[in-house]
């Protein structure tokens, strides 16, 4: 397994990170062990979960799992969006609200520590003073030992790293972006902010929930236990116009080098030299043995192009497409 610096923390994470959102719902508490067991077999030590990941039944299996070696991990946490009951102050990111929502992560957990905390989403109805405040506070008590935020644009990442730095506040020091071959829109802003930054890359779904598989370009469109079968927001999100030509044709990418898809879906999001680690994401552990062989292929910068070349490049933010190369 490779290390990295997550950010500027001198906390070391694995160049993988064990995802946890099927955890208490795809995945049997027995079948989530397996997989914590892989994961830790091969040397991962980030795990990632979320308050809202099984309505906190992830949380409380991750916390089983790390007992005995919690040390070892670099847990990371998220809040902001809604758990149920779904009440009027239970979203956001206001004082109120992160500090409820830590202290039950923490005890959900079974630790007194969470090594990284996300803000799972941008919240536009409270004041970034107040959220990077409580985040201090939070991280100045030690119930919180680093910021990271999820599902940010940009301009809200620098908005709030300016607010903390001029403060004199604890910093962002990770960002959790969608990124995939199919969903790459974090190439024009996110990740030459957070190369610019030294700021961490901790990318979801680089299997494009399951798309870059082949599964859904199969004749029998995925078996029905399959992420976009079972649900509408990633049927919705997954549903766009090329990519599952873009899915078929990485296939076949991937046959003419010998190795599977999702492997070297993995390996091409975990190539991009501003990203620290991609979250992997399975609903049991012959799954996850796929993702876990990503590190062992090499990503030359001709393979990483012949892969790229495969779904549109976003435009620059100048649209100044003759400077691009
Ligand atoms: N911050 C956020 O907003 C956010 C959002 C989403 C996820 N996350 C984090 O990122 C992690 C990974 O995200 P993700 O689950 O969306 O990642 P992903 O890697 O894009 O998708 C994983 C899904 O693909 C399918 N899959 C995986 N390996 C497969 C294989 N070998 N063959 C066929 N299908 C396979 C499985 O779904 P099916 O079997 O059900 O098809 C699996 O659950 C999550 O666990 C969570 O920790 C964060």
């Amino acid at each position: 397994m490779q290390y990295k610096h997550l950010g500027t923390t001198g906390m070391a994470v694995s160049a993988l990170c064990m995802g946890t959102m099927t955890f208490g719902r795809e995945a049997s508490p027995e079948e989530s062990k397996a997989m914590f067991d892989l994961a830790r077999e091969a040397g991962i030590n980030f795990i990632d979960t979320a308050n809202i990941y099984s309505n906190g039944g992830s949380e409380e299996l991750v916390g089983a799992f790390l007992q005995g070696c919690r040390d070892e991990w670099i847990l990371a946490t998220k809040a902001t969006y809604p758990m149920e009951p779904k009440g009027p102050n239970d979203r956001g990111s206001s004082r109120r609200h992160l500090r409820m929502q830590v202290e039950a992560s923490l005890r959900r957990l079974k630790t007194d520590r969470i090594e990284l905390f996300y803000l799972h989403g941008f919240d536009p109805h409270t004041a970034l003073e107040e959220t990077m405040r409580v985040l201090d506070d939070l991280v100045r008590e030690g119930k919180i030992l680093s910021i990271g935020v999820s599902n940010f644009a940009a301009w809200q990442v620098m908005k709030a790293q300016g607010i903390a730095m001029a403060r004199g506040y604890a910093t962002i020091q990770a960002i959790q972006p969608m990124y995939s071959l199919v969903k790459r829109q974090v190439e024009v802003e996110l990740l030459p902010m957070a190369q610019s930054e030294a700021i961490a890359v901790v990318p979801y779904s680089p299997l494009g929930a399951g798309v870059l598989t082949g599964k859904y370009v199969q004749k029998d469109k995925g078996t029905t236990s399959s992420r976009l079968n079972e649900s509408d927001m990633y049927a919705k999100r997954y549903g766009v116009d090329g990519y599952q030509e873009t899915a078929r044709r990485f296939v076949e990418v991937a046959q003419d080098l010998g190795v599977r898809p999702a492997t070297l879906a993995i390996a091409w999001v975990a190539a991009h030299p501003g990203v620290t680690a991609p979250i992997l994401g399975a609903r049991n552990a012959t799954q996850l043995e796929q993702s876990l062989e990503a590190l062992s292929i090499e990503i030359t910068p001709e393979l990483y192009e012949r892969i790229a070349s495969l779904s549109p490049t976003p435009p620059p933010p100048t649209d100044r497409l003759e400077e691009t190369r």
